[in-house]
């Protein structure tokens, strides 16, 4: 910590972690404690990590750099491994600043190196580092021989998680280098991955983040992964290498991806790799729709082919669109065969993506509408640098869309209940409660009736959220909520509040009398009483999350108060 005259400055911490994993092949790691919050992962609470890669052979390559805050802690450790002036090749597996964000400092000292990425990920470099460089476009079955036994081989592996990401394979340490791809956020000084129970839920939570909405594409990755004589580590480029759970922590991929996909409803989501913040914001609304039961696939407006494009939007059931810069050739040229092949009983959204020259976005919008297509959420306008509200607007327009477009899916399913089992089950009660949670300047609320005690020591609480809830959000590991009681005769008010549906990004305690707990999250003054609760972790159960968290503290209003009992005749819905 560093104090100035009028203010405390925190220093997040930066470290540097080397270590040999496999003969001839070192990792640089670098450990970034205290980023709180990457894209659209605002639930961010474990910091995270770069990892970059040293292979040496007879010709020595280098996967992946760092983060450009990792300028000075990266190259010092880089060169006390090795001189810069004798690496050969540069693998670059995308181009995403947070491991190509020192490519051009390192060019500068290295200038004889060959970069090896996808074809596209070097025009993207062109664009990025103005200068010019050897390159080496690559591609599923290209190979390299560095000598020495590390014949490397690259996998095509697009939208894992930009279009242009590569993997590579050493035949010779059988390792693979995924970079985004079975990594998490999460920063320890373990460079590996022994400790799953500690890793889980951000290996979980990075999937449902990044992942989920290019489960087609982790499919294809993995098939193209069968292919490979075997893999015994899976080097990521965040958070600890998997050694100990490779066939755990794929399987985990493969399962939900292959749940992901067998939805029946599909929603496209177009976006401009790498202009202003339209990736990012596109992720948003991805991830808001995967909490629902629709799928997802994503698609970047600069290098779609047109006849993916037809194919795309010929399955599609809502187009999702973020501008695309006006001057963007490929982009506009996308958005024409869009327009070509849409088709009226599809839906569609438009967003901004703030990249300072965007394609106006009403006029876009209207173009499909006039074709007879219909909103499926208002345009996102985006005046200035997204904030987190901003992305969480993103995410719950993203899942109210999926809930709509699975309405009559979700009340087919209410009806198809066996009529006993259906009266059994709704002989199953529960209290009524409102779970409140705020989270720096994002808050939400939600009703909730499947709440149990679920342990003494330490004193645990077990709460049932739907998954397209938004709330949900707010409640991953770590979180803090405050989960308050209703009272039996004086509850109808709030419920009444708390059922409302709310537009994308609507403050929820908008009239409503609430107070600051110790956690910050809002107690509902109306309420018979309140527990503070903090996320232990979250189960899996199909359509819900069982959360399991410890409580604080708690207080009662009313001393002789009685809970609001929630009385059901059936089974099926709330
Ligand atoms: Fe970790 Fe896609 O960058």
């Amino acid at each position: 910590m560093v104090a100035t005259q009028d203010r405390i400055v925190v220093q997040p911490r930066l470290t540097i972690q080397t270590a040999d994993i496999a003969p001839n092949t070192t990792t640089i790691r670098s450990l970034d404690w205290d980023r709180d919050r990457f894209d659209i992962e605002f639930g961010l609470q474990n910091g995270t990590t770069y990892n970059s890669y040293l292979i040496r052979g007879e010709k020595v390559a280098l996967v992946d750099t760092s983060h450009a805050k990792f300028e000075a802690l990266y190259f010092e450790a880089l060169t006390g491994l090795i001189d810069p002036t004798t690496i050969d090749y540069l693998v670059i597996s995308h181009t995403e600043p947070d491991h190509s964000g020192l490519v051009a400092k390192f060019l500068a000292i290295a200038p004889q190196v060959t970069v090896v990425g996808a074809k596209v990920a070097l025009q993207f470099l062109d664009e990025l580092i103005h200068q010019p460089y050897e390159k080496m476009a690559v591609k599923s079955g290209s190979t390299l021989d560095l000598g020495g036994g590390h014949q490397l081989e690259f996998i095509n592996a697009p939208n894992l998680h930009w279009p242009d990401t590569i993997f590579t394979y050493d035949h010779g340490t059988r390792i693979l280098y995924t970079c985004d791809a079975f990594g998490m956020h999460y920063c320890s000084d373990a460079t590996f991955d022994e400790d799953l129970a500690a890793i889980e839920a951000d290996y979980r939570f990075y999937y449902e983040c990044l992942m989920a909405p290019n489960a087609r594409s982790v499919l294809g990755a993995l098939k193209r992964m069968e292919a490979l004589p075997g893999c015994d580590t899976i080097a990521v480029g965040h958070g600890p290498i998997l050694r100990h759970n490779v066939t755990e922590l794929t399987g985990r991929y493969r399962t939900w991806s292959e749940t992901k996909t067998k939805a029946e409803t599909l929603v496209a989501v177009f976006y401009s790799s790498d202009y202003g913040y339209s990736d990012r914001l596109a992720q948003a609304i991805a991830h808001g729709i995967t909490k629902t039961s629709v799928a997802v696939e994503m698609m970047d407006l600069n290098a779609a082919d047109p006849q993916e494009v037809n194919e795309l939007v010929g399955r599609s059931a809502a187009l999702i669109i973020g501008t695309p810069a006006q001057d963007n050739g490929p982009a506009i040229a996308a958005i024409s065969t869009i327009l070509s092949a849409a088709k009226t009983k599809q839906r569609i959204g438009v967003f901004e993506s703030f990249g300072g020259n965007d394609e106006p976005s009403y006029p876009l919008q209207n173009k499909f509408i006039d074709l007879g297509l219909k909103e499926a959420f208002k345009v996102i306008r985006v005046t200035d640098r997204p904030t987190e509200a901003l992305y969480q607007l993103c995410d719950e327009a993203g899942t109210d869309l999926g809930q709509a477009l699975t309405v009559k899916e979700t009340v087919k399913q209410m009806k198809s209940l066996d009529q006993d089992l259906d009266k059994a089950l709704g002989r199953l009660s529960g209290g009524l409660y409102i779970i409140t949670a705020r989270k720096g300047n994002l808050s939400s609320a939600m009703l909730a009736s499947w709440v149990a005690q679920a342990s003494f020591e330490p004193l645990g609480v077990s709460i049932a959220v739907a998954k397209d809830r938004a709330i949900e959000s707010l409640m991953q590991v770590g979180d803090r909520f405050v989960l308050n009681i209703l009272e039996e005769g004086n509850y109808s008010h709030l419920m009444r509040h708390f059922l409302k549906r709310f537009a994308p990004g609507q403050d929820r305690f908008e009239g409503i009398n609430t107070q600051p707990a110790q956690n910050g999250s809002p107690i509902l003054t109306d309420a018979l009483a309140y527990l503070e609760c903090q996320v232990m972790s979250r189960m899996d159960a199909g359509d819900h999350w069982i959360v399991y968290s410890s409580i604080d503290t708690g207080r009662v209003s009313k001393e002789n108060g009685m809970t609001a009992v929630h009385h059901r005749k059936v089974g099926n819905h709330y």
